[in-house]
C-alpha cells in the first residue's frame, strides 16, 4: 500500500516486535548478524519515517540529516540510550523511545550469576576440568570468598540496582548503595540498604556491582584511583555500560592484585578484542553483553520497541519516551 510508512529496522528482533511492524509498515529489516556498517546505515535511513535502532547504531546529527525531515520517531531496542544523541532528536522534534522495566529482573539475574560465578571461580573450574587437570579432590583447590554474609556495594540504586539488592537479601548480605539521589527511608528499609558516598562504599564492599547509565559524569567512574580504594579481596561486577570502568586500569588492577576479580557483561571497547589485556586474565570473567538475553525479556523488549515505533509513526505519544520534553 502506498501510504504505509517506511521504516528501517537495524537488525532482526524477536517476532513480538517484528510482526506488528511488518504488518503496518514498509519495513526494511537488516538481516545480518553484524550491525549495518555506518555508510550502509546512513544509506538505509534516507527517507524513512521511522527508525528502530539498536545500541550498536550511533544515532546523531549526521544520521538524522541523512534520514530527512519526514523522520517521525527513533525507537531504541534497549533501556540504555547512550548511542542516541537525544538532544539532536529533541531539537528536530523527534521523540525517542526505549524499553525500561521489562529487562530489570533479567538483568539483575545476570548480575547475580556473574557475582556468584566470579566468587566461586566457576569459569576457572570449568576450564580445569576440560583441560584434564582434575586429578583428585584438593583441599586448597579453587578457593574463593563466601557470598553469603558478605558486604555488597551497589552503585546506581534504580530499578536494576534494587532488584540486585532483593537477591542479596536472600544471601544474608549487608547492602550498601550509592546513588546521586538518595532513595527514601522507606525504600532503604525495604531493601535493608544503607546509603554511602562513593568514597565510602569502595573500601567497604566485598562485591561492587554497577547499575548506572553511561553519561559524561559516569564515564570512567571506576578508574585507577577508585580501584585503589577497594579491598584487595573485592570483586567488581559490571552489567551497566563498558566505559563506566576504565578497562586498562581494571586490567592493571587485576594483574597486580589491587582487587581480586571482575565479572563483566559489558566492556570498553565492545566487542572486546581477543588480544585485549582483560581477556587473558584468569580472574576476569567476560560475557558478551547478554544481561537482558532471556527469550521472554527480549520478546517484551521487541514488543515495546515496536509499540514506540508505531505510536511515533501515528503521531501519538510514545509509551516510553526518553525525551518527553519533545511534547511540550
Ligand atoms: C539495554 O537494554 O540497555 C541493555 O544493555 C541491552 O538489553
Amino acid at each position: 500500500m502506498a501510504d504505509r510508512p517506511k521504516v528501517f529496522v537495524s537488525r532482526i528482533i524477536p517476532d513480538e516486535g517484528l510482526n506488528p511492524i511488518r504488518e503496518r509498515c514498509d519495513a526494511d529489516v537488516w538481516g545480518d548478524e553484524l550491525p549495518p556498517p555506518r555508510d550502509e546505515l546512513l544509506r538505509r535511513v534516507a527517507g524513512v519515517d521511522g527508525l528502530l535502532a539498536l545500541l550498536t547504531d550511533r544515532v546523531d546529527d549526521e544520521l538524522l540529516d541523512r534520514a530527512g525531515p519526514q523522520l517521525k520517531v527513533v525507537s531504541n531496542y534497549a533501556v540504555g540510550f547512550d548511542n542516541v544523541d537525544v538532544a539532536a532528536c529533541t531539537r528536530r522534534g523527534i521523540p525517542v523511545g526505549n524499553t525500561p522495566g521489562v529487562l530489570t529482573e533479567t538483568t539483575a539475574d545476570l548480575a547475580w550469576a556473574l557475582l556468584m560465578a566470579a566468587a566461586r571461580r566457576l569459569p576457572e573450574g570449568d576450564r580445569y576440568v576440560r583441560d584434564g587437570r582434575w586429578k583428585t579432590w584438593g583441599p586448597m583447590l579453587l578457593m574463593g570468598p563466601d557470598v553469603h554474609g558478605a558486604t555488597l556495594g551497589i552503585i546506581g540504586f534504580g530499578r536494576i540496582g534494587q532488584a540486585v539488592a532483593r537477591r542479596a537479601r536472600g544471601f544474608g548480605m549487608r547492602i550498601l548503595y550509592h546513588d546521586p539521589r538518595r532513595v527514601s527511608p522507606a525504600v532503604e528499609a525495604e531493601h535493608g540498604a544503607e546509603f554511602r558516598t562513593l568514597e565510602g562504599i569502595l573500601p567497604e564492599a566485598d562485591f561492587l556491582t554497577l547499575h548506572v547509565d553511561l553519561r559524561p559524569e559516569t564515564r570512567g567512574l571506576i578508574n585507577a584511583e577508585r580501584l585503589g580504594w577497594m579491598k584487595r579481596s573485592a570483586i567488581l561486577v559490571n552489567t551497566s555500560r563498558g566505559p563506566v570502568v576504565d578497562s586498562m586500569a581494571l586490567a592493571s588492577a587485576l594483574r597486580e592484585g589491587t582487587i581480586a576479580g571482575a565479572a563483566l557483561d559489558v566492556t570498553d571497547p565492545e566487542p572486546i578484542p581477543p588480544h585485549h589485556p582483560l581477556v587473558g586474565l584468569d580472574n576476569c570473567l567476560i560475557v558478551p553483553h547478554i544481561a537482558s538475553a532471556s527469550r521472554a525479556t527480549r520478546g517484551k523488549m521487541a514488543s515495546m520497541a515496536a509499540a514506540n515505533l508505531l505510536a511515533g509513526l501515528r503521531g501519538d505519544r510514545l509509551p516510553t519516551p526518553v525525551n518527553p520534553e519533545v511534547y511540550d
